[in-house]
């Protein structure tokens, strides 16, 4: 008798525990997963030193000062050479780098897919056309076929955006770029230190904006952005677009004489103490690069081994992941994608349920667009999948926890 009881209680426990949370049964995950923590103790110390610097020679912090200097060449030495400056947001290092290129007013620049909208404003606030590129089938990137079958005799320019941190096929892009007289600007906001055949993203193009606002790899505190080139001469344009037209470079360079500024333009510089942070986040990216990969190749690995309905977004160990994206087969469940992540959600994991930064979505920005074109792959990858968040500190309990709140939905979801 007392036999049958047990089974019955065995019974009654794995119902409860297979109860979703959504629906009120018990988490995955009860308790908060890790914190990034990006601003930590080494970036505290680096403020102290920004006020001790200048406190020592009395003198108050400037532009283009000591640690703007040193985050600079930091940046650059990361990047393996070239020429940086570290301006006040990633929009407007966009901003500043397609500035930089003095690409006639009016004229087409091709854009990725799926971006933030500063990318967007930083072209239509320089008097240029966006025109959408759709992404590669199955991808959240664009392709070199994909760039060139939307070139039109008006396209000047391209931003190309190497999306949640995976690095797009930029060496393919780059020679049809160059074929046709197109100036690349690369959005690496996402992707800071990821490879494509081992050099790093941002010396493929003309010119580079990285955003370093705090969600990002690497960061300069709240906000922050880096215009990068290894074009010297490009870069001194850049110089000038991001503070007033000032030719900084030049010998005898008098920043109190207006007279020698050569244009007129914003001042879009940053401050000593965001530098200062990001010479100490700058120190941390590579550690921060291995555990985000060290995460989602075994968070790949267990969800192929354990997932009947899910399966990973493909990624190469040279990407620096920003978040992952998870594909579900969505005819095999019954209810829809985003329920599915929310209900994965509730399980105590953290992801976007349904990235929103399909361009062609926002209604906003169409009488902005050269054209009505549509990007159904972008699209299609998107409405396919959620994103995991992902975050330098989790580790083998993460994983676990990610893959077994992904295989309880599905078992209650599956029809
Ligand atoms: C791909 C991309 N481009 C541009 C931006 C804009 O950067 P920010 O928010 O620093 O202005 C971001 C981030 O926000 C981004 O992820």
């Amino acid at each position: 008798m007392s036999g049958y009881r047990q089974i019955d209680d065995a019974d009654d426990e794995a119902a409860r525990k297979a109860e979703l949370a959504v629906r009120g049964g018990p988490k995955v995950r009860p308790d908060p997963l890790p914190a990034r923590q990006a601003f930590g103790e080494a970036e505290v110390a680096m403020i102290d030193e920004v006020v001790a610097y200048y406190r020592e020679r009395n003198a108050d912090p400037g532009y283009q000062g000591h640690f703007e200097k040193r985050y600079t060449e930091a940046f650059v030495d990361t990047l393996s050479g070239g020429y940086a400056d570290a301006v006040a947001t990633g929009t407007a290092a966009l901003y500043v780098a397609i500035a930089a290129l003095e690409l006639p007013k009016g004229g087409e620049v091709l854009v990725s897919p799926i971006t933030d909208p500063g990318t967007l404003s930083a072209i239509i606030l320089n008097g240029l056309k966006p025109r959408l590129i759709d992404s590669r089938p199955g991808s959240y990137n664009t392709g070199a076929a994909e760039f060139e079958a939307r070139i039109t005799p008006e396209t000047v320019g391209a931003v190309i955006v190497h999306s949640i941190g995976q690095a797009c096929d930029i060496a393919g892009i780059m020679p049809v770029a160059r074929r046709h007289g197109i100036r690349v600007v690369e959005d690496c906001s996402q992707a800071h230190g990821a490879k494509l055949g081992g050099q790093f993203v941002g010396s493929y193009g003309d010119i580079a904006a990285f955003s370093t606002m705090y969600r990002k790899a690497h960061i300069t505190g709240a906000c922050g952005g880096v215009v990068y080139s290894r074009d010297l001469e490009l870069f001194r344009r850049a110089l000038a677009h991001a503070d007033r037209g000032k030719p900084s470079w030049l010998p005898g360079f008098d920043d109190r004489n207006p007279n020698g500024f050569l244009f007129p333009a914003l001042n879009l510089h940053t401050d000593e103490i965001s530098c200062a942070i990001g010479i100490a986040s700058l120190k941390r990216l590579n550690a921060t690069i291995v555990g985000r990969l060290s995460f989602v190749s075994e968070f790949a690995f267990h969800l192929k081994e354990q997932s009947k309905l899910c399966r990973p977004y493909a990624y190469s160990p040279a990407d620096s992941p920003f978040v992952f994206p998870v594909i579900v087969d969505s005819a095999k469940l019954r209810c829809t994608k985003r329920e599915f992540a929310e209900a994965v959600i509730a399980e105590g994991i953290g992801l976007n349920p349904h990235y929103e930064y399909v361009v062609a979505d926002w209604p906003w920005i169409k009488p902005h667009l050269a054209d009505g074109f549509d990007t159904p792959n972008a699209r299609a990858i998107r409405d396919q999948s959620f994103a995991v968040y992902v975050n330098e500190h989790y580790g083998d309990r993460e994983v676990r926890d990610a893959v077994n709140a992904i295989v309880k939905v599905e078992r209650a979801m599956a029809v």
